[in-house]
């Protein structure tokens, strides 16, 4: 079998791979997923302005986040439940991510613990943290992730309610026989809560149940008092919200859509990105995801002010196709087309990167 030449392709080839529920849950968007769509067309339509005559003999995509260089600005995003795609899991994600010389970040959803996945290599990662109702079983995830060497927790506050996903919803979707969420195993069998039915997404009534919508502010404070490890904001659309997770102690902000998984219609991550860049004035990190499926679009992030990116949903394509082989793969295309799209634009580096770039 030919592999595929990007990432367009891995997406189209994994689809037959995965049953059908799990396919419905890794594709969809929230509603009629106009973000969705809209996302990668977004960095699509950027457009860039080159500079000629630059020696670029010898390009270097790496960069630091939170201290820590990288080989490639492109970490893997905490996406739950990995080994629906592939019985190697998030550990074949951690040591494909690892040999790109780069950041997993581990979601709480994960479907291996986050102690195993700490075992499968000694790169560099983080966790990936929801806050349930029980703060005791948050404290706990974080005291875990310490423990087990993740250097820091990246705190998801997008998901207040988890967004109407119709094809989720459609599917039924639940947990598979021999899936579960394993990091909250301990507490109690939360597998069970991932349980679905005809039009309802099993995930829908986890959430409502377990995680905390009344969570403010203060929580990244709480937070802030019984850890050490650096704080990223996840799920930040609002330069004042940018600007107030800063204030709060946050050393770094994902700016995302949730990969349309959440509020359909809302502010592009490519759109929302330079403003919080702007707000935020180096006073902590800025990621951005959302629709990156080319090196062009890892550029223009970049441009726009990123320290780097995150993927979703192309990494599950690969380690659907080919475990963790698939999406060592995935990663490599990323990094071979930004260092090409890096060659082209006379930007040889990851510091030469600027706003001129995008048109
Ligand atoms: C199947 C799936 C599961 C996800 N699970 C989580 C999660 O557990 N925690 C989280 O913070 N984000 C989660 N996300 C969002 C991703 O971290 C990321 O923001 C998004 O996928 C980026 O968009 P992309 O898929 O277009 O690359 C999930 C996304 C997908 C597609």
């Amino acid at each position: 079998m030919n592999l595929p030449v990007n990432l367009h392709e891995y997406e189209a080839q994994s689809r037959s791979r995965l049953a059908a529920m799990v396919e419905a849950y890794y594709a969809g968007g929230a509603n009629d997923e106009v973000t969705l769509r809209e996302a990668p067309r977004a960095w699509e339509e950027l457009r860039l302005v080159p500079r000629v005559l630059v020696d670029v003999s010898a390009p270097d995509l790496s960069t630091t986040v939170l201290g820590t260089r990288i080989a490639l600005p492109v970490m893997t995003a905490p996406c739950a439940l990995n080994r629906m795609a592939h019985a190697d899991g998030e550990s074949a994600v951690a040591r494909a991510t690892h040999a790109l010389g780069t950041i997993q970040v581990l979601s709480t959803m994960a479907s291996e613990s986050l102690e195993q996945v700490a075992r499968a290599t000694s790169g560099p990662k983080w966790f990936q943290l929801y806050c349930y109702k029980d703060r005791d079983v948050t404290a706990d995830l974080v005291r875990r992730a310490e423990a087990a060497g993740y250097a820091a927790l990246c705190l998801t506050v997008d998901v207040p309610v988890l967004g109407r996903r119709e094809r989720e919803v459609r599917a039924g979707f639940h947990a598979p026989p021999g899936i579960s969420i394993a990091n909250l195993e301990k507490y109690g069998n939360q597998a069970e809560k991932l349980g679905g039915a005809p039009q309802t997404s099993g995930l829908a009534s986890y959430v409502a149940s377990r995680w905390d919508a009344s969570l403010t502010w203060d929580r990244v404070a709480w937070l802030r008092s019984i850890t050490t490890l650096p704080i990223v904001v996840k799920g930040v659309l609002a330069a004042d919200d940018a600007v107030r997770a800063v204030e709060g102690g946050a050393h770094g902000i994902v700016v995302s859509t949730h990969g349309g998984r959440q509020l359909d219609t809302v502010i592009s991550t490519t759109r929302a990105l330079p403003p919080i860049v702007d707000a935020v004035a180096g006073r902590a990190e800025v990621y951005a995801d959302g629709g990156i499926r080319r090196g062009t679009d890892v550029l223009k992030a970049l441009a726009l002010g990123a320290r780097a990116v995150l993927i979703g949903r192309p990494y599950l394509w690969g380690l659907a196709m080919d475990g963790e082989a698939g999406v060592r793969h995935v990663l490599e295309l990323l990094r071979d087309e930004l260092t090409v799209a890096m060659m082209l634009t006379g930007r040889p580096t990851v510091a030469s990167l600027g706003r001129d770039l995008v048109a």
